[in-house]
C-alpha cells in the first residue's frame, strides 16, 4: 500500500490528474499494491477564497508522503508569478527537489515535427537542476538609489547578499542567480549516475563564455565530477547550440544536465520535438525525501472542464513516479499501455484523435489491466 498526495491545481489540472490516478490504480490491480490518495485543495481558487498559497500546514501535511502527484497550477484571474513562486516553486524548494527529470522520448506512433527522425533517433532524459540558477527569486526593481538584503535560505546552504546601489537611470531592475559549488555537484551526480545506467553518455549545458561566474563554477564542478565516471563520455555545449543540435541531431543525447533557467527553455524544445507538450512528464526529486510528479506542460485555462485535455502527459509523469517508488514494472507496463492507446487511436485531439480527456486515460488504464 501506497500513500500518495495529490494536488490538482487549476484549469485542466483536476482532470488529468483523475486520468493519471485511473491508470496508476490500474498498475496496481494488475501488480499487486494499492494506493490511497489524499487530495490537498491547493491553487487559486482556494488562494482567492481564503489568501492562503502554501501554508505551513499544507507543507507539513504533504511531507509525510513519499510522492505527491502534481496537476497544473495558472489561473487568468491571477497575476502571473503569483501562483507558480508561490506554489509550484515554494514546493520545489521547500521539499528540496532538486532534480528535474525530464524524459524527452519520441513514442512509436506518435509524429514529430522533426523530418525524417524516428523513435530510435529521440530518446534522452534532459536532468534540469531545480532550486538554484536565476529562480531563487531575488532581485528588485529602483530608481536611483536601493539598499537590500538578499537571502537565499536553503537545506544545503544560506546565501545572504547585501546590496547598496547607486544609479541615474531612469529605471533599474535587476535579479541574481546564485549558482554553488555543492548544488551543482548534487545534481551533476545523479546525472552521471543516469548515464551510467543508460548509453554512458552525458552533455553539460551552460553560457560560460558569457555568464562565466555562474556558469563558470557549474563547468568547474561538472570537470571535477566527472573524474569520478571514467566510463562516461563527456561533453560541453552552450545552450544556444543545443537548441540547434536538440532539431539537427536529437540522436546524439543520451543524458543532458542542465542548470534551471536554460533547462526551463531547452526542456519546452524537447516537449516538441518528442510530439507535443501533451506528452511530455517530468518529475521533481529529491532522492532521500518527498519528490513531486507532474506533467511539464501548464494548467491551460480555456480548457478547463472541457473533457479536450490531453493526459498522456501526466499519465506518463504517473509512471515516473511509480519507478521513483521502485515499482519499475509498473512503470514501463504504463508507458506500455500509453503506446498501445496511440497504436490503437484513441488519442486526443491535438494528438489527431477524436478521444476525450476521459475515454483516453480510461483506455489507458484498460491497456495497463490487460498487460498490453
Ligand atoms: C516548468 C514551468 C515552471 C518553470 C513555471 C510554471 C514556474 O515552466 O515547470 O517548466 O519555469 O519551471
Ligand atoms: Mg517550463
Amino acid at each position: 500500500m501506497y500513500r500518495i498526495a495529490s494536488i490538482g491545481g487549476d484549469g485542466i489540472g483536476p482532470e488529468i490528474v483523475t486520468e493519471g490516478k485511473k491508470v496508476l490504480e490500474a498498475a496496481g490491480e494488475r501488480f499487486n499494491f494499492a494506493i490511497d490518495w489524499t487530495d490537498f485543495d491547493i491553487g487559486a481558487d482556494r488562494y482567492l477564497a481564503t489568501g492562503k498559497l502554501l501554508t505551513e500546514d499544507d507543507l507539513f501535511e504533504l511531507s509525510k508522503f513519499r510522492a505527491i502527484y502534481f496537476g497544473a497550477i495558472g489561473d487568468e484571474r491571477i497575476k502571473p508569478g503569483i501562483l507558480e513562486k508561490g506554489i509550484l516553486l515554494a514546493l520545489r524548494f521547500h521539499f528540496d527537489l532538486y532534480v528535474n527529470l525530464r524524459p524527452i522520448k519520441l513514442l512509436s506512433g506518435v509524429e514529430t515535427p522533426l523530418a525524417g527522425k524516428t523513435p530510435a533517433d529521440i530518446d534522452f532524459v534532459v536532468v534540469r537542476e531545480n532550486t538554484e540558477d536565476f529562480y531563487v527569486g531575488i532581485g528588485s526593481r529602483f530608481r536611483k538609489h536601493e539598499k537590500a538584503e538578499l537571502n537565499v535560505a536553503r537545506e544545503l546552504y544560506n546565501v545572504k547578499f547585501g546590496l547598496d546601489v547607486e544609479s541615474d537611470a531612469e529605471e533599474v531592475a535587476y535579479q541574481i542567480g546564485v549558482v554553488t559549488r555543492e548544488g551543482s555537484r548534487r545534481v551533476q551526480t545523479y546525472a552521471f549516475e543516469l548515464a551510467e545506467k543508460r548509453k554512458k553518455k552525458l552533455t553539460s549545458v551552460d553560457k560560460a563564455n558569457v555568464l562565466s561566474d555562474v556558469y563558470g563554477l557549474w563547468r568547474d564542478v561538472f570537470s571535477e565530477t566527472a573524474k569520478k565516471y571514467p566510463d562516461v563520455k563527456t561533453e560541453f555545449t552552450f545552450v544556444d547550440a543545443i537548441t540547434m543540435w536538440f532539431v539537427k541531431n536529437p540522436e546524439w543525447f543520451d543524458v543532458v544536465v542542465t542548470p534551471n533557467m536554460f533547462g526551463d527553455i531547452i526542456t519546452d524544445l524537447g516537449a516538441m520535438i518528442q510530439g507535443g507538450l501533451g506528452l511530455a512528464p517530468g518529475g521533481n526529486i529529491n532522492p532521500k525525501g518527498t519528490s513531486m510528479f507532474e506533467p511539464i506542460h501548464g494548467s491551460a485555462p480555456k480548457y478547463k472542464g472541457m473533457d479536450v485535455a490531453n493526459p498522456i502527459a501526466t499519465i506518463w509523469a504517473g509512471s515516473l513516479l511509480l519507478d521513483h517508488l521502485g515499482e519499475h514494472r509498473a512503470a514501463a507496463a504504463v508507458v506500455s499501455a500509453i503506446e498501445q492507446s496511440i497504436r490503437d487511436g484513441v488519442v486526443t485531439k491535438d494528438m489527431g484523435g477524436a478521444a476525450g480527456t476521459a475515454k483516453a486515460g480510461s483506455y489507458i488504464a484498460e491497456c495497463v489491466r490487460k498487460g498490453k
